[in-house]
């Protein structure tokens, strides 16, 4: 059942010739697509499409036709940034939020991500595996077909080891493209509070060379901001990583304006993510790089903190992937159609680019984009068939309500219930 031919479709888009792995600056607002098209899927690859006028209809061998009426197809989201490994929700956190206290202030009294390690450490490899799963077939459901997850809630060699473990097995049973990212460096645990170098030491010497050995991460990254690991200590690890063959990514700038971009940039990152505070100086550093800006604005929805400054960093060239974030506490939400939705409302992008930074950016963020992000032959068959709509714009129109009728995951039709 993986060769699949869609018929009538209203409108095929994001096409892209394989030559592009990214879109920056103007080029975002661009949507290639043919209106009244078809698509086949073979193999689970997609194989080839065209217009509906030049429509040869002795393409039967196809198992099965889908007809399109209506309906935009488009390529699935790629989701660079989840934590989708955790323990359990914070809500309690988010109500000491809404009576007054800060992220911060709650992080500092030993909430937050310390919250989280400690009932991730109570949890086993089985446990944190099945509620995983269950999270993941739902964003595939809404739309993501090719997404990153990152450890970080285990800051122990033990826990840090069990998360990746877990993501090692989700890679395995998973029908969408998974990558792993190591987030040992996401918050000092508290037996190390006043000894950085000794937490430092142990993610060096023990948790980077069985990471390895096992290869269980693709990535390495750190929180690098204000409360967190400074810009010296994010360097250290990441050249650490680095000797081990992992390429970095970032989480930076989200608290203030600490050297995150920097930091990132110094150390070829893939990507840097969060951004929330980010200027000119950052702006100009970013430009000079081929290191992919992320914004999370489902973070800066849910902690009521500014929206990454993407209209100026798209006005000024600069490429600009958007992905959603999700984990327990900053970002309850891994629905991408929701980001696209605060991308247009909030962050002044047009749908066309907040798509692109959806899908094709969002896999050059995860060095996917040979495999997803766009309509190409030869890429993954991993598409959306939207509700019938007339234009692009109602996916942000209708905000919070995903316009997804149907994932397609290498060729077949995704259904939740038997994954
Ligand atoms: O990307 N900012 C750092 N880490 C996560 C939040 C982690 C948490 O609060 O559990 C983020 O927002
Ligand atoms: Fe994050």
């Amino acid at each position: 059942m993986d060769n699949i031919l869609l018929i009538n479709i209203g409108s095929l888009s994001g096409i892209l010739s394989p030559a592009v792995q990214k879109k920056s600056g103007a080029e975002m607002a661009q949507m290639e697509s043919i209106e009244n098209a078809w698509l086949s899927i073979k193999n689970g690859l997609i194989d080839d499409f065209g217009s509906m006028h030049n429509f040869n209809s002795v393409r039967t061998e196809t198992l099965e036709t889908i007809d399109c009426t209506g309906r935009f197809v488009l390529p699935c989201f790629v989701d660079s940034h989840t934590h989708l490994v955790f323990a359990q929700t914070r809500e309690e956190e988010f109500v000491m939020r809404i009576n007054g206290k800060s992220y911060e202030e709650i992080a500092e009294a030993g909430g937050g991500i310390l919250n989280s390690a400690k009932r991730l450490a109570a949890m086993s490899e089985d446990e944190l595996f099945n509620a995983a799963k269950i999270r993941l077939a739902e964003l595939i459901s809404y739309g993501t077909g090719g997404i990153e997850i990152k450890s970080g809630y285990g800051l122990s060699v033990e826990n840090e080891l069990k998360m990746l473990r877990v993501i090692k097995r989700l890679k395995e049973v998973s029908p969408i493209p998974i990558k792993a990212t190591f987030l040992g460096a996401h918050a000092f645990p508290l037996a190390y509070k006043q000894n950085h170098a000794g937490y430092i030491d142990l993610i060096i010497k023990q948790m980077l060379p069985q990471i390895v050995a096992e290869n269980l991460a693709d990535y390495m990254d750190v929180f690098c901001d204000q409360g967190f690991f400074t810009c010296e200590e994010t360097d250290t690890l990441l050249q650490a990583a680095a000797k081990l063959g992992l390429k970095a990514k970032i989480h930076g700038n989200e608290l203030g304006y600490t050297g995150g971009v920097q930091t990132a940039v110094k150390n070829n990152a893939l990507s840097v993510d969060h951004l929330e505070y980010t200027g000119q100086e950052e702006i100009d550093c970013l430009l000079n790089s081929e290191t992919m800006p992320v914004a999370l604005p489902g973070c800066s929805f849910f902690l009521g903190i500014p929206y990454a400054p993407v209209r100026k960093m798209i006005d000024a060239g600069l490429p600009v992937c958007l992905a959603s974030d999700f984990n327990p506490g900053s970002t309850p939400n891994g629905r991408m159609g929701f980001v696209v939705s605060l991308a247009c409302t909030q962050m002044k992008l047009t749908p066309e680019e907040a798509i692109n930074a959806t899908s094709i950016n969002g896999a050059y963020a995860i060095e996917l984009s040979k495999e997803l992000g766009s309509i190409t032959k030869g890429k993954l068959a991993n598409v959306v068939i939207t509700k019938p709509m007339d234009s692009l714009a109602i996916i942000p129109y209708y905000f919070g309500v995903d316009q997804v009728e149907k994932t397609i995951i290498s060729g077949k039709v995704f259904n939740k219930n038997n994954f």
